[in-house]
């Protein structure tokens, strides 16, 4: 959302209409290691029940898919579709359900909502909102990232793989504009700060 003014993060290359300088933080060895970790700890937690796991439409889609390939605990997935960003760095902070499960797939069930990046907590916060009407026995939070320190709203992830405080990241499914979702690592904006 990125409405705190200290915090806002730009490309600094001046040109304008150059593409953005990207720093690499996370390659895809590491983003797998934290897969594989979340994915054990959902399945030390998740033993005598077939959790439904909701993926946050676009951000996630490369995340949920290996997370999945790594549990070994039987799951559902369905697919829910939020938007909140304009365009750019910016959010319209005004958090759409544009599509998501049915009563049927969630009533009863335990169900985790499975995030690309929590940042300010307000699209999660809707994702959660929505779900309960459904009646899910029980509904926790899975995200690959999470920057708590810009939260606007309480709200902790149950699972959690990369914490960090700053950058607007790129890759394995996030995008800039519908850009880069396909890198295969994480990479950071380079800000001039
Ligand atoms: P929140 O509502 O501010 O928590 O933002 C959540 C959504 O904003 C995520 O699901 C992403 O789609 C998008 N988002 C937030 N931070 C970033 C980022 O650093 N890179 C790409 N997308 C982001
Ligand atoms: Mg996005």
């Amino acid at each position: 959302m990125w409405l705190l003014e200290k915090e806002v993060h730009m490309p600094s290359n001046n040109q304008p209409g150059s593409p953005p300088v990207l720093v690499p933080l996370w390659t895809r060895e590491e983003i797998a290691k934290s897969v594989a970790t979340l994915a054990r700890n959902i399945d030390r937690d998740y033993v005598d029940c077939t959790p439904v796991l909701v993926g946050a439409l676009k951000g996630a889609f490369i995340f949920m898919a290996d997370l999945v390939r790594e549990l070994q605990t039987p799951v559902e997935i369905e697919f829910m579709r939020l938007s909140s960003y304009g365009t750019g760095t910016e959010s319209s902070g005004d958090v759409q359900i544009e599509f998501g499960p049915s009563r049927e797939a969630i009533e009863g069930r335990s169900v985790i909502v499975v995030e690309d990046i929590i940042d300010t907590g307000l699209t999660t916060t809707a994702a959660l909102e929505h779900l309960n009407q459904y009646d899910p026995s029980s509904l926790r939070i899975c995200t690959l990232l999470d920057r708590p320190e810009r939260r606007l709203v309480e709200l902790e992830a149950d699972y959690a793989g990369f914490t960090f405080t700053d950058h607007f990241v790129v890759g394995y499914g996030l995008d800039l504009d519908q850009k880069y979702r396909q890198l295969p690592g994480i990479y950071g904006l380079e800000t001039d700060a």
